[in-house]
């Protein structure tokens, strides 16, 4: 791998300054959180938004996530109603995301909103990324670390694959936790909508707030993000198939032959964690081997199997 002009910060004290004022500056950093690493810039700036579609190749309709370090600066950008303000309690800060309405004055770029009248927002609980967030003291847009319809990046190493010499760093703060980007929510007092299944269970959030209202229609516009085939390998992947071909690459769940398997001992967490991994590992491999396709084990549909499906179906999507 070359590493064009992109520096590799480490998550201390100095790597965190520096990458705070590069974002001071409108540059782009790639950053670590709970879920995947964030291709981070200023989300008051159309420069450093702007440089953020086209550091990924994104398509423009797609508006951005914004990152703020507590509930107080939420409350300057966006309208928190019960409902999210109930989520926030319960899940701030970690991997939900709440679509809430802008407020006047919210001083974000027009590229972040994408023309909405809506914005969506997380806070992050990755130490690392708190402290970024803290020492920039702005709010900070940060889709996936990847290029657009590319799998999204768990480590470090990932990002710099996609995004070498097209940002101006990546802060190592090693493999993400979750490995699955956070769950979007909209919450509302007639309801919540669910627009992304992610790394918060669906489970756990009906648990606080009753049945969801389920939204993630793949290619919507109004839950953008979702075009089917976001997370496509190079080689195609095919979904529940246990076939022994020596043309195809096996990734595993649970016991069975398989060439990589996302958790040998059949745990959802473990197998979240290691999604995007296992994709860009396959992927490779597929590709060192000449192989024609990727064969994925069925994964249960509840709990984190629910949005790792998710994932792997738009994966698998024609193209
Ligand atoms: O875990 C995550 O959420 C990661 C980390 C870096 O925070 N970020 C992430 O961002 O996944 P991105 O840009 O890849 O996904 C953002 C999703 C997209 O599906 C986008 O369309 C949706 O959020 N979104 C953003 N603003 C929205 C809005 N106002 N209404 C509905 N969906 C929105
Ligand atoms: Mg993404």
């Amino acid at each position: 791998m070359t590493h064009g002009k992109t520096e590799t910060l480490l998550p201390d004290p100095a790597g965190i300054a520096r990458a705070a004022s590069l974002l001071a500056e409108g540059q782009l950093v790639g950053l670590p959180t709970e879920t995947v690493y964030g291709l981070a810039g200023d989300a008051t700036s159309d420069m450093a938004c702007a440089r953020i579609f086209e550091a990924k190749g994104r398509p423009r309709f797609n508006p951005l996530i914004v990152h703020l370090p507590g509930v107080e600066a939420v409350e300057r950008i966006a309208r928190m109603n019960a409902a999210a303000l109930a989520l926030a309690s319960a899940f701030w800060p970690g991997p939900l995301t709440l679509v809430l309405p802008l407020r006047e004055g919210h001083g974000l770029s027009p590229l972040v909103t994408a023309g909405l009248d809506t914005v969506a927002i997380r806070l992050p609980a990755h130490p690392v990324m708190r402290a970024v967030l803290a020492t920039f003291g702005g709010p900070v847009a940060a889709p996936s670390a990847n290029p657009s319809g590319r799998i999204s990046p768990s480590t470090a190493g990932h990002v710099l694959a996609g995004l070498d010499g097209r940002i101006a760093a990546v802060l190592d703060g090693g493999a993400c936790e979750v490995g699955l980007e956070s769950t979007i929510l909209a919450p509302a007092e007639t309801g919540t909508r669910l627009l992304r299944e992610g790394g918060l269970p669906r489970e756990a959030i009906e648990a606080l707030t009753g049945p969801l209202i389920l939204d993630t229609t793949p290619g919507k516009v109004q839950a953008p993000g979702q075009l089917s085939s976001h997370y496509a390998p190079r080689t195609p992947v095919v979904l529940g198939s246990a076939l022994d071909d020596p043309g195809t690459i096996r990734l595993g769940f649970g016991p069975g032959p398989a060439d990589l398997t996302l958790s040998e001992g059949g745990d959802l967490v473990e197998a979240a964690a290691n999604l995007f991994s296992a994709l860009h590992k396959a992927d490779d491999l597929a590709t060192a081997r000449k192989a024609h396709a990727i064969h994925v084990a069925p994964i249960p549909d509840h709990g984190l199997g629910r949005a790792i499906n998710d994932r792997l179906a738009r994966a698998a999507a024609p193209r």
